[in-house]
């Protein structure tokens, strides 16, 4: 069977399966395989190329190696993503937990959007797993149809911290067109009760995502609120001005924004 239809075929499964919630089972299809390395690209096993994006050491590439496409589909697809997003959330619940909050509602924590609150896996599946050049009409296509499953493990991080007293900021890359499609998206997947939801405005457009998620933080800051927390799958999400008192990074070997 050709690669494509393979995968087609997997998520087609799934879907008749389940929800879109139906991520979880999705992508539990696949035998793991992320234990091992995988193919050897550019002298790297896939698995050291997997570690150097997710460590930020390799920066600025813009398409997963033709090389590690199969073993970049296993490991989203298998339960090794799914671990380590558990990972993630467990710790960020466990610092969540340990703060001591002044309870006036001035707490925050940011949290990115895409392959943190959303998956666009069920898209990525079928373009290569990030190893197709990126391309912006088809990707905006398939955020139009608002069917972006949530990634369950933030969900749980999401609810922990609205419990806690902790207010949610939502700081996305995708644009101010794109509001009302990413707000009923989000609330179908379970998400709500968000402090702000802010998206790139055309002030914006050109800049890296550094520069505009830093100069957004330095406005919620600057309006009294404090970031406790910041969450995403992108250094991008992290690096910069008014991170946040702490960090935690997700998961993602399918794409960089610098
Ligand atoms: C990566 O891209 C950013 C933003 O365009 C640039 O500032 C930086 O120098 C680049 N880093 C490398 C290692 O190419
Ligand atoms: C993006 O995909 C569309 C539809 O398949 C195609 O027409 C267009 O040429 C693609 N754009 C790029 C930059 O590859
Ligand atoms: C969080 O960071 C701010 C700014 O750096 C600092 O003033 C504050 O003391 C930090 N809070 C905690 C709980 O560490």
């Amino acid at each position: 069977m050709a690669k494509e239809s393979m995968w087609a075929l997997l998520i087609f499964v799934a879907a008749i399966r389940g929800s879109l919630a139906g991520i979880p089972r999705e992508i539990h299809l696949l035998r793991p395989r992320s234990g091992s390395a995988g193919e050897r690209v550019h002298g790297l096993s896939c698995l050291s190329w997997r570690l150097g994006v997710e460590t930020n050491n390799i920066k600025n590439w813009t398409t997963v190696p033709l090389e590690c496409e199969g073993y970049v589909g296993h490991y989203m697809l298998g339960h090794q993503y799914r671990e380590d997003s558990k990972v993630v959330a467990r710790e960020a619940v466990l610092y969540a937990k340990s703060l001591k909050l002044a309870g006036d509602g001035k707490d925050v924590w940011v949290f990115d959007v895409d392959e943190t609150l959303l998956s666009n896996l069920p898209y990525y599946a079928k373009h290569g797993f990030g190893a197709e050049p990126y391309n912006s009409t088809l990707f905006n296509q398939w955020v139009l149809t608002g069917k972006a499953p949530a990634l369950p493990e933030t969900l749980e991080l999401y609810r922990e911290l609205l419990k806690l007293g902790i207010k949610p900021i939502l700081l996305t890359g995708r644009t101010e067109d794109q509001r009302k499609i990413t707000s009923s998206n989000l609330r179908n997947a379970g998400f709500g009760n968000w402090e702000m939801l802010i998206l790139k405005g055309s002030a914006y457009s050109g800049t890296t995502a550094v520069v505009y998620k830093s100069s957004e933080r330095r406005k919620v800051e600057e309006s009294g609120y404090r970031i406790v927390g910041n969450i995403g799958d992108q250094w991008s999400d992290l690096l910069g001005i008014h991170a946040g008192n702490r960090t935690f990074k997700l998961p993602d070997p399918m794409y960089y924004i610098s």
